[in-house]
């Protein structure tokens, strides 16, 4: 039977991020989105509060999640700061190539060491040359006796000023396009890897953004994960797990402009009444609450299939897009409802539109999104 109700654990699991995010996150969101600044002391609470690396298994030192609990975790954060939130869970898309590809004693060697102090790691897919076209990646590895040598240039890659690890996909061969691809562990203190500036952003500014140049890196065999040519597999079996919590980033901002709307609904006067009594506010919160229970259901719905162990491609592909596109419009509804107030930075909607557009690129462009959904969906039919 289908059961929506939560378990204990899962109720203190959220209650425990909800009193972080409120507590911690939200009263620094409008300062950090502003300056912009990358706030090391909240994340490294995060990471003491056991909320960074939720999907590494507990006998690495992560938290050993589910995907439905990191949803639950990932939307209260994401009602405090779309940004921080982001930050705070790159290591779940970085480190679950190692979960998904690495071998036991690449798990041993690699995880245990970053999860037992705060750290960030990377997941370096994206190149200037094309986003969604990760199957084209240009970045080189050639092997060399017992390394490879790594020459390239990822960009959009969330927290790479300030990580000490990354993981890497580089072809062995261009002309095989997905086949070629291969994936590493490769150190910041590698010799050749550097990152650039921090990337000025719409939105998510909390967040640090840069690109990462290897440039004669060289990487043992020891640390590839799986075998030449599983990279692209490991890849998007990676983003099936990750879309989802994403699903909940978009819910959770759609959540916040709710909530501030509907608040600002009942204080606001015009006409001689709160704006609540109006028809057209009380049909905007309706369809915005509409939009937001449909997200958060579908995200679980995403969650509850992979943690059944189903593959989750196309239901973690759905739930993202349909949140992620949800969360842009409830942004814009709430803006509307503030009316001249909501276009002010000095009220909080604005950065919500701001944030709420970023889930519509990352972790795979919603237009991705609908290629993964009709191609799953027409090999039903055909
Ligand atoms: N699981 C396992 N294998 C898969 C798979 C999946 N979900 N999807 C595809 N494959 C396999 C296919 O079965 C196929 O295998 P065979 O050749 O053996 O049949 C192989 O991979 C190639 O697949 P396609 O032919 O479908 O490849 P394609 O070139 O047409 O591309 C794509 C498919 C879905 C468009 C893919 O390129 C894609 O997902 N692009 C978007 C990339 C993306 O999401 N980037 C985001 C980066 S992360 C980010 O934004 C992070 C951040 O910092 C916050």
């Amino acid at each position: 039977m289908v059961d929506f109700s939560l378990s204990a654990d899962q109720e203190s699991l959220r209650d425990l991020a909800r009193k972080f995010a409120r507590s911690d996150m939200a009263p620094h969101a409008a300062e950090c989105d502003r300056t912009p600044r990358f706030p090391e002391e909240i994340y490294r609470k995060a990471y003491e509060l056991g909320l960074m690396n939720l999907n590494v298994p507990v006998e690495f030192g992560g938290s050993g999640l589910k995907v439905f609990e990191q949803c639950l975790i990932v939307e209260e954060l994401a009602h405090a700061c779309g940004g921080m939130t982001t930050s705070v869970i790159a290591n779940c898309l970085a480190l679950e190539p190692i979960l998904l590809g690495g071998s036991p004693e690449q798990q041993e060697r690699f995880l245990k060491p970053f999860c037992a102090e705060y750290n960030f790691a990377s997941f370096g897919l994206t190149e200037p040359s094309g986003g969604s076209d990760a199957g084209g990646l240009q970045t080189r590895a050639r092997r060399e006796g017992d390394h490879y040598v790594l020459d390239g240039e990822k960009c959009f890659i969330t927290n790479a000023p300030h990580a000490s690890l990354f993981t890497v996909f580089a072809t062995v061969d261009p002309s095989r396009r997905t086949k070629g691809i291969t994936a590493f562990v490769v150190p910041r203190t590698a010799r050749g890897v550097s990152t650039g500036k921090d990337e000025e952003k719409m939105g998510h500014r909390a967040s640090s953004t840069s690109t990462v140049r290897f440039d004669g890196v060289e990487v043992p065999v020891n640390d590839r994960l799986g075998e030449e040519g599983e990279g692209f597999s490991i890849a998007m079996r990676t983003l099936d797990q990750t879309r989802t919590p994403i699903g909940a980033l978009a819910t959770g901002i759609a959540q916040a402009a709710l909530d501030l709307a509907a608040a600002y609904s009942l204080k606001r006067q015009s006409f001689g009444k709160p704006i609540s009594e109006h028809q057209a506010i009380q049909i905007k919160l309706a369809n915005m609450a509409q939009a937001v229970h449909a997200a958060r259901l579908l995200t679980w719905q995403a969650a509850w299939t992979i943690d059944q162990g189903g593959k989750g491609t196309l239901e973690s592909s759905i739930a993202k897009c349909f949140a992620s596109d949800s969360a842009l419009h409830v942004a814009d509804e709430a803006i509307q409802t503030f009316g001249g107030y909501g276009y002010m930075k000095e009220y909080p909607v604005e950065k919500l539109l701001r944030d709420a557009k970023l889930t519509q690129i990352y972790e795979g462009a919603n237009e991705i999104q609908r290629t993964v959904i009709a191609r799953e969906l027409l090999r039903r039919y055909a």
